[in-house]
C-alpha cells in the first residue's frame, strides 16, 4: 500500500527523509503550489512547488517565518483549499475531497490543529458536545458501532490528553478553561476520529510559555501512542530541533532547506536557516525559545509576489548579481540533504564537505 514499503523516497529522489525511518508513508505533497489573485490583480505566489512526505510515527517540521506559506501548507494538505497545481496523496492514493462524503472520510484520516484553542471550539458549547461529535461521525464509519458515543469513551479522550479527572471537565464551555487545557480539548477533538495525519499549526505559539514544552511533551505522547504522522508548524526552529525528527525551512512559499532537525540546526547550511538559527535565543539551549517567548517573527519583504531570482536576495548578505536574477532549485547536498542557495560553498562549506559527494549545484562557485 505504502510507497515507503518499498523503500521508495518521494520528495525529492536522491534525499532520504529522516522521518522515513519511524514509519511508513502516511501522506505526500508532490510539487504542491498555490497562486493567490491579490485585489490589484497581483499574483501571490504563496506556495511554490513544495514537496515532502508525513511518516507514521514522525514529525516534520515546517518552520519559517509569518507569511511565508506555512498555513497554507496546512489547508491545502487538510483539504480546505484547492490547489493550483501538484498533487496530494493519501496513503498511496489521490486526495479526494470532490464531494461531502469524500471530504468527510478524509477529514476523518487527516486533522489540523490550530493555534487559536479560542476560536476554534465554539463558545456556546460543552467539552463533552465538543467530542461527542466527532466520536459519533467515527463510530459511524466503523465496523458496526453505530450510535451515540458512551461517556467512558468521551471521559477516555480527556484521559488521553491528561484533563483529569474527566467528569470535572466535561460540562465545562471553553471560557472556563485555561489557554492550555482549550488546546487539550482541540487535540482530543481531533483524536477523535482517529486520524493517522495531524497538522499541528502553531500549536503553542499563543499558549502562555510556561507550559508550550509540556504542551509539546503531551503532542509527543500522542504522536507515540496513535502512531500519528506529525506535520508541526512553528515560526520558532528551537521548538523544531526539539520535537522533529525532520526539519523543512519554508521562506515566501519555497523550501529553502531541509534536513535531520538535530544536523540542519548544528550546521545549518541555507543563509536563511543560518539567520534563524543565529536568532534563537540560544540554539543549544532545547526549548530555550519555549521558555523565552519565540524569536523575531517578522514578515519576508518580498513575500512570494513574482520577483525574479533568489527571494532571500534582498535580505541576504551573500547576495550577488547571479541570485538576483536566478532563483536556485532545492538541490541534494548530502544523503538527507537539500539547499535551494548558489553560494553553499561559501555559506557553508563544512556541510559540503561532510557530504558523501559534491552536490549537482551548477552555480557553486561561479
Ligand atoms: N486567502 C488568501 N488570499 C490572499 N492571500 C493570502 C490568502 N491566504 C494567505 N495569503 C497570503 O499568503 C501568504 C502566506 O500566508 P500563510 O500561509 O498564512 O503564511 P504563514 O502561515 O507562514 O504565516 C501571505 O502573504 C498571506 O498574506
Ligand atoms: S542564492 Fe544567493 S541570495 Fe539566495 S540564499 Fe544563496 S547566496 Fe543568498
Ligand atoms: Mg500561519
Amino acid at each position: 500500500m505504502s510507497i515507503a514499503d518499498s523503500g521508495a523516497q518521494p520528495q525529492s529522489p536522491d534525499v532520504a527523509s529522516a522521518a522515513a525511518r519511524r514509519g511508513a508513508l502516511a501522506m505526500e505533497a508532490i510539487s504542491i503550489s498555490k497562486d493567490f489573485r491579490l485585489p490589484r490583480g497581483q499574483i501571490l505566489h504563496a506556495v511554490r512547488q513544495v514537496s515532502f512526505g508525513l511518516y507514521r510515527g514522525a514529525v516534520v517540521a515546517l518552520v519559517g517565518e509569518s507569511g511565508s506559506g506555512k498555513s497554507t501548507v496546512a489547508r491545502l494538505l487538510a483539504g480546505q483549499e484547492a490547489l493550483t497545481s501538484g498533487e496530494i496523496m493519501l496513503d498511496g492514493a489521490p486526495m479526494d475531497v470532490s464531494s461531502h462524503k469524500a471530504f468527510r472520510r478524509y477529514k476523518s484520516e487527516v486533522q489540523l490543529v490550530f493555534q487559536d484553542p479560542f476560536s476554534s471550539l465554539n463558545p456556546v458549547h460543552t467539552v463533552s458536545y465538543h467530542l461527542e461529535r466527532p466520536l459519533r461521525l467515527h463510530q459511524a464509519s466503523g465496523p458496526g458501532r453505530a450510535g451515540r458515543p458512551g461517556k467512558e469513551e468521551i471521559a477516555a479522550l480527556l484521559q488521553q490528553v491528561r484533563l483529569t479527572p474527566a467528569d470535572q471537565f466535561l460540562p465545562k464551555y471553553p471560557y472556563e478553561l485555561s489557554g492550555g487545557q482549550r488546546q487539550r480539548v482541540s487535540f482530543a477533538r481531533a483524536l477523535a476520529a482517529r486520524p493517522s495525519v495531524l497538522l499541528a499549526d502553531e500549536p503553542v505559539s499563543m499558549l502562555d510559555v510556561s507550559i508550550r514544552l509540556e504542551m509539546l511533551g503531551l503532542l509527543d505522547e500522542l504522536r507515540r501512542d496513535f502512531q500519528l504522522a506529525l506535520l508541526y508548524i512553528t515560526h520558532d526552529i528551537a521548538s523544531a530541533r526539539y520535537f522533529a525528527d525532520e526539519i523543512l525551512v519554508m521562506y515566501a512559499g519555497e523550501i529553502v532547506e531541509r534536513g535531520p532537525a538535530e544536523e540542519l540546526t548544528q550546521h545549518p547550511a541555507h543563509p536563511y536557516t543560518q539567520l534563524l538559527v543565529a536568532s534563537a535565543p540560544d540554539p543549544d539551549n532545547l526549548g530555550s525559545t519555549l521558555r523565552a517567548g519565540g524569536q523575531r517573527d517578522a514578515r519576508p519583504e518580498s513575500a512570494g509576489l513574482a520577483a525574479t531570482g533568489c527571494p532571500f536576495s534582498p535580505r541576504c548578505p551573500l547576495a550577488d548579481d547571479h541570485c538576483r536574477r536566478e532563483d536556485p532549485a532545492l538541490l541534494r547536498v548530502s544523503p538527507t540533504r537539500a539547499a535551494a542557495c548558489w553560494h553553499l560553498d561559501i555559506a557553508a562549506p563544512e556541510v559540503l564537505a561532510g557530504s558523501q559527494s559534491r552536490p549537482d549545484h551548477g552555480g557553486v562557485g561561479t
